[in-house]
C-alpha cells in the first residue's frame, strides 16, 4: 500500500506539511452497528493497540476510552467522548469518539465541531437505523463529508443495491462505492477494488470462483449506474463514498482508512467572532471543546480537550486564556491512546489534545499566542427538560453550589439559577443526563440530591439593550434564572406561553440556541 505525499509537500512550510498530513475525524452510527469493533480495528492497524480486543476485552467488559465512566459499564452504553491520535503510514489521525446514546446528543454535537469528516457505519442486515438518520443530519447541519462503511458482511445482509439505495434515497445523499464485497454472510472472503482492480481476499481463492465473477460483475452495475467519486461533492458533504466490510473480521478496514487518508480534507480554517484562522499560520490558537473529569479512577483530574485550530503546539507555551485574559501555562498536554496517555511535546492543526486543570477551562475556552479570539463553533441548547433540584441534607447546599457549576461547566448538565433565590434547576436534552448528574454529585461530592419536576418546560436565553432587559426582568421575575456563565434565561411553563411572551416583546431577542462566548 503506497501512500506517499512528500512529493506534493516539497514546496509547503514545515506547518503545512504537518497540517496536510492530519485527519480529525468521527465515527457515528447506531448503537451496535460496530463502532467499537471498527475503533479497535483501526487502533490495531495504526499499531496503537497490541491485538483488536484490547479496547474492550469480552469478559471483563474493558471499554475504549469513551467508557470511563462507572454509570456507562453499568448501562453498557457510551457516556463520555474522548479523543485518540495515532499515526498511521505517514498520516496522523485524530479520532474523536461520540455516545452512542441519544440522551447525550448535545456532547455529541459539540464533538461534531471539532472534526473535518465522519464515518457512518451502517450494519449491512438493517440498513439506515434511526440514530444513523439523526446523526447524519447533525454532520449535514456542518457540512461534513462523510465516508460510510457497511460493515457486518460477513452475516446476512440485505442486498447491497438495496442498501446502497436506502443510504441514498433516506439521506438524499449520492453514494458511490469504492470498495465491492466478495461473497456474503458465511461465504465474504474480502472486497474489490473498484478503482484499482485490485482484490484483497483473506484466503485464497481461485481465478474462476463464482464470487469473484458475481463481484466484478455487480461492481460494473454499480460503476455505471451510480455517480463515480467527486471531490467536491464529498467535501461538501453531497456525496459518500462507501466502502464494504467487517470490523469483527478485519476485513476492508485498511480499505477504509487509506479512503480515509485519501479523500477526508485536513484541517480547515475555523470561524471566529473575529476573523477567520488558517490552519495553516504560525501562531498556536486552540479551541476548548469538551470537558471531561475522572477519567482515571484514581485521581480525580479534570481534562480539557481542545482542538488545535492553527500553530504548533510545544509543551510549556505560555498562552493566552482569552476569556479570563490571564496567562496559561501549557504544562502537561496530553495525547490519548487506545489505553495510554503521552506527554503531547508538539502539535498541529486538528491535533486534538488533553490539557489537565483544575477548572479554570471550561467548554468554549480560546486559547492563542496573546491575539484576542473567540471561536464560534461551539452552541448550547436550549434543554428540552427541565428538573428541580433538592438535596437531601441540607447542610451541603454549598458542596451542591459547587458540584452544579463544575458538572455545569463540563457539560454534564445546564444549571439555571433562579434570580428569586429558589433551588437551582437543572437542564438537559435526554433523561440519562439527569442519572449521570445524580451518580457523579453521589459519587465524587458524596451529595445526594433528587429531582423534582417544575412548572416550566420551555428556556431561551434573552437578549437585548439594558434597560429594556431590566423592565422585562423586574416584571418577570420568578420566571428568569441565569446559566453558569451569568447570562440571563426566560423560563415558561409552555411552547404556547413562551410564544406569547416572545411576541409581546419584540425589542428583546429569544435564543434557543446559544453560541458559547456570546456569538449567537
Ligand atoms: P457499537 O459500538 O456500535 O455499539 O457496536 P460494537 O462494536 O459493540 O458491536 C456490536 C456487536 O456487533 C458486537 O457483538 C460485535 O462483536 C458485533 N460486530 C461488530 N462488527 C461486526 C462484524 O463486522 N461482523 C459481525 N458478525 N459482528 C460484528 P456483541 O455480541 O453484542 O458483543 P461482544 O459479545 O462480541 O462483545
Amino acid at each position: 500500500m503506497s501512500l506517499d505525499i512528500q512529493k506534493e509537500k516539497v514546496k509547503m512550510s514545515p506547518i503545512e506539511k504537518e497540517v496536510r498530513r492530519r485527519r480529525t475525524f468521527a465515527i457515528i452510527s447506531h448503537p451496535d452497528a460496530g463502532k467499537t469493533t471498527l475503533t479497535e480495528r483501526i487502533l490495531h492497524a495504526a499499531g496503537a493497540i497490541q491485538m483488536a480486543g484490547h479496547v474492550r476485552a469480552k469478559g471483563e467488559r474493558r471499554r475504549t476510552r469513551s467508557d470511563w465512566l462507572a454509570i456507562e459499564q453499568q448501562r453498557g452504553i457510551s457516556v463520555a467522548t474522548s479523543a485518540m491520535t495515532f499515526s498511521w503510514h505517514d498520516y496522523v489521525f485524530n479520532l474523536l469518539d461520540t455516545p452512542g446514546h441519544e440522551d447525550f446528543s448535545e456532547d455529541t454535537y459539540r464533538t461534531l465541531t471539532a472534526v473535518d469528516c465522519a464515518i457512518m457505519v451502517i450494519d449491512a442486515a438493517k440498513g439506515i437505523e434511526e440514530r444513523t438518520r439523526k446523526l447524519f443530519e447533525i454532520c449535514r447541519l456542518r457540512d461534513i463529508p462523510i465516508l460510510t462503511l457497511i460493515n457486518k458482511m460477513d452475516r446476512e445482509s440485505e442486498d447491497c443495491f438495496d442498501l446502497l439505495e436506502e443510504i441514498s434515497s433516506a439521506l438524499a445523499l449520492d453514494v458511490c462505492p469504492v470498495t465491492w464485497p466478495v461473497g456474503r454472510g458465511a461465504t465474504f472472503c474480502g472486497i474489490y477494488d473498484i478503482s484499482t482492480k485490485q482484490w484483497r481476499l483473506s484466503k485464497e481463492i481461485p481465478e474462476d470462483d463464482k464470487r469473484r465473477q458475481v463481484a466484478l460483475e455487480e461492481a460494473e452495475v454499480a460503476a455505471d449506474i451510480l455517480p463515480s467519486f467527486d471531490s467536491k461533492a464529498f467535501l461538501e458533504g453531497s456525496l459518500s463514498p462507501v466502502f464494504f466490510g467487517s470490523a469483527i473480521k478485519d476485513i476492508g478496514i485498511e480499505d477504509l482508512l487509506m479512503g480515509l487518508a485519501e479523500k477526508a480534507p485536513f484541517p480547515k480554517a475555523q470561524h471566529a467572532i473575529e476573523r477567520e484562522v488558517n490552519a495553516e499560520e504560525d501562531k498556536l490558537t486552540a479551541l476548548v471543546f469538551r470537558i471531561q473529569a475522572n477519567m482515571d479512577p484514581n485521581h480525580r483530574d479534570r481534562m480539557a480537550f481542545a482542538r488545535i485550530c492553527s500553530g504548533r503546539l510545544e509543551r510549556g507555551m505560555k498562552l493566552t486564556h482569552v476569556r479570563l485574559g490571564k496567562q496559561f501555562g501549557l504544562n502537561a498536554p496530553q495525547f490519548f491512546f487506545a489505553k495510554d496517555r503521552q506527554i503531547a511535546e508538539e502539535g498541529y492543526a486538528g491535533d486534538v489534545v488533553g490539557i489537565p486543570n483544575r477548572g479554570n477551562l471550561r467548554i468554549g475556552d480560546t486559547l492563542t499566542e496573546g491575539e484576542v479570539l473567540h471561536f464560534t463553533g461551539v452552541p448550547s441548547f436550549a434543554p428540552e427538560i427541565l428538573r428541580r433540584i433538592r438535596i437531601v441534607d441540607a447542610m451541603k447546599a454549598k458542596k451542591l453550589r459547587q458540584g452544579l457549576k463544575e458538572l455545569g461547566e463540563e457539560g454534564v448538565s445546564q444549571i439555571f439559577r433562579p434570580m428569586d433565590g429558589s433551588q437551582a434547576l437543572v437542564g438537559v436534552v435526554g433523561t440519562l443526563q439527569l442519572d449521570v448528574m445524580q451518580a457523579r454529585l453521589a459519587a465524587e461530592y458524596k451529595i445526594e440530591v433528587t429531582f423534582e419536576g417544575t412548572s416550566f418546560s420551555e428556556v431561551r436565553w434573552v437578549r437585548g439593550e439594558r434597560t429594556k432587559l431590566e423592565d422585562f426582568f423586574a416584571m418577570q421575575r420568578s420566571s428568569i434564572a441565569e446559566d453558569i456563565d451569568g447570562d440571563p434565561v426566560f423560563l415558561s411553563s409552555s411552547a404556547f406561553m413562551m410564544e406569547r411572551t416572545i411576541a409581546a416583546n419584540p425589542d428583546l431577542e429569544f435564543l434557543s440556541i446559544k453560541r458559547l462566548q456570546g456569538a449567537s
